[in-house]
């Protein structure tokens, strides 16, 4: 089994030294529990691998896995950067305590007021596309800016198509064989491009179509640096890092991996001449994705035309298994090395029949009452949560050696209708 998780002296599922049934009983269901020590780990065995192989090294953690404050306190205070995607994003990690210099801005169609802010927030803006380029030398304080771009490499890959950001089909980064004519066109607009950038995609256990995007991208570095003279201080080949969400999904070997990507960065730099640039890559799902659980509760056992098993939590919370059919392991809190007995479908109480967790999942025998744990739910979990079926967004905790903090509150009523306005006519 390639998924991790611990049991306690009770033999029932611990997360961060707490009993998972103690949390759900005490803060109340559906709940996200962040393992605090987990997010350390993963973090820091990724920039192990890599620092390693290569001394100047940056992780920039995409902020969108989840941009829980204090997830991304935990972050700073390990050295990372951020990879932001929105002023919502910056706003976030600004907040959070990242420098600015820390902060890369990767948005995709984005508007001059964003640029503004990014501009203003003093975050290094990582452009997308020559439309953005030309808006951003419109804005006062633009000159002499250190840019960088997103190139499609023309290499994708993915857990699903819609998680798939390089090749022919994808809406981001300018072309590669564009990329000279646009460092030159950056150039004569006043900018100092300073970076590259590429992300193929999200979800990725085999090395090698990563492998064949640092290729790619260091050859176009390469091609740039040769015709424009433009010296890279740093070269990002975005995240993607899969973990394992089936048990028998094999891990991404992240030292192997590491060691790898970094030869091949190591030749380019020596082929073209580079002057070692900082490299960078930009984990999300890799650092927070199993740090977290969702846990529900069973609220009913129902035979139907198939037998079903109720919980409390439904896509609302949890989207990804509605939206990319993704798998999300579940364990039952008190039992869960509990042999599995009979197949189920746990389903979610959100009106739509697509609203499922699992369907003919091999289960232990479930009782209504149980906590189950819902695996793999650190990243894009919360952060796609929503409020559909007027359903008020879950509490997160953060557990630390058996010490817990809310770190989110449950919304409330009152959240639901936080923002709206009854015109007067309408008044009663
Ligand atoms: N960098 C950029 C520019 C990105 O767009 C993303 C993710 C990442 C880094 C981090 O990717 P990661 O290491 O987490 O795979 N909602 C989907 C994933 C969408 C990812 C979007 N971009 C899911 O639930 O699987």
């Amino acid at each position: 089994m390639n998924l991790h998780y611990q049991t306690n002296d009770k033999g029932h599922l611990a997360i961060g030294g707490a009993d998972a049934l103690d949390l759900a009983q005490e803060y109340g269901t559906p709940l996200y529990v962040v393992d605090e020590m987990r997010v350390r780990e993963n973090y820091r065995r990724v920039y192990q691998a890599f620092s390693q192989e290569y001394k100047k090294f940056q992780i920039f953690y995409a902020a969108k896995a989840n941009t829980n404050l204090a997830v991304m306190r935990i972050l700073e205070e390990e050295g990372s950067g951020i990879d932001a995607v929105s002023p919502g994003e910056i706003y976030t990690s600004l907040l959070a305590g990242f420098e600015p210099e820390r902060i890369l801005y990767t948005g995709n169609n984005i508007t001059t007021t964003e640029l503004e802010f990014a501009l203003k927030s003093g975050v290094r803006i990582n452009v997308d596309s020559v439309s953005q380029l030309q808006r951003l030398a419109e804005l006062p304080r633009s000159d002499g800016l250190k840019i960088s771009f997103r190139v499609n490499p023309m290499v994708g890959a993915g857990h699903h198509d819609h998680c798939i950001t390089g090749g022919e089909l994808s809406k981001f980064g300018i072309m590669e064989h564009e990329a000279v004519d646009v460092y030159n066109m950056a150039l004569d607009l006043g900018f100092r491009p300073v970076g590259i950038h590429t992300h193929i995609g999200s979800g990725i256990l085999d090395p090698e179509p990563f492998k064949l995007a640092v290729k790619v991208l260091m050859d176009v570095a390469g091609q740039v640096h040769g015709e424009t003279g433009v010296n890279f201080e740093f070269i990002d080949f975005g995240g993607g890092l899969g973990i394992p969400y089936t048990p028998d999904e094999p891990q991404l070997e992240i030292e192997t991996f590491a060691r790898e990507i970094t030869r091949l960065f190591k030749e380019k730099i020596y082929e073209y001449g580079l002057n070692n640039p900082t490299l960078c890559i930009e984990p999300g799902r890799y650092i927070v994705g199993d740090a977290s659980y969702l846990l529900t509760r069973v609220n009913t056992v129902k035979q139907s035309y198939r037998k079903f098993v109720g919980v409390d939590a439904g896509f609302n919370t949890l989207l990804r298994p509605t939206m990319y059919g993704s798998y999300h392991h579940i364990l039952v809190g008190d039992k869960p090395e509990a042999r599995a007995q009979e197949n189920l479908d746990v389903a979610g109480n959100i009106c739509e029949s697509g609203d499922l967790f699992a369907r003919e999942r091999p289960l232990p025998k479930i009782k209504e009452g149980d906590v189950l744990a819902i695996m793999n739910a650190g990243a894009y979990a919360f952060s796609m949560a929503s409020q559909y079926n007027s359903r008020p967004r879950p509490a997160e905790v953060l557990v630390r050696k058996g010490e817990v903090d809310i770190i989110r509150e449950r919304e409330t009523f009152a959240d639901l209708l936080s923002k709206q306005n009854l015109p007067v006519r309408l008044l009663k």
